[in-house]
């Protein structure tokens, strides 16, 4: 008798286990969406500058010395990647065009990377 109990004990556990496994969300799934959807790339300089020559330069300068727009040459220092993706994508103020119309989420993110290591 008691082993029964047991047994249907065990499985009980183990049905439990299981729906749990499927109904929670995964921790990737949860990191994601506290967090601004930055498509995860990995940096590719020669792409950031490419982008930025043909999008940014008008308005922050060759060298990102700042024109109409703001220096940007120490801009890693002060903003984070995702502030940069958050900026680049939507703009700021009523100058800063955002470019998520324009660019790829993944160029906008590669060149947030790129803008983040400017310190
Ligand atoms: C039409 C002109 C213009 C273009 C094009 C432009 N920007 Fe800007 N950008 C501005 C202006 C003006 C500001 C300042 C906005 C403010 O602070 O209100 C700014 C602000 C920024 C900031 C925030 C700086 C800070 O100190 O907070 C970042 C980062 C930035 N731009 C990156 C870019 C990138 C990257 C591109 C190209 C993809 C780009 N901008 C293209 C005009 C421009």
């Amino acid at each position: 008798m008691q082993k029964w109990v047991m047994s249907g004990l065990f499985f009980v556990a183990c049905a439990l286990a299981l729906v749990l496994i499927f109904t929670l969300p995964g921790k990737d799934q949860v990191a994601q969406e506290n967090k601004t959807q930055m498509p995860e790339v990995t940096l590719n300089a020669e792409q950031a500058e490419a982008v930025i020559k043909a999008n940014c330069i008008s308005c922050h300068g060759d060298q990102l010395e700042g024109l109409a727009g703001p220096n940007l040459q120490h801009i890693g220092a002060t903003l984070s990647t995702e502030q940069l993706y958050k900026i680049i994508s939507k703009g700021k103020g009523s100058m800063m065009p955002g470019f998520k119309d324009k660019l790829q989420d993944e160029e906008i993110a590669n060149v947030a990377l790129w803008l983040a290591e400017k310190k």
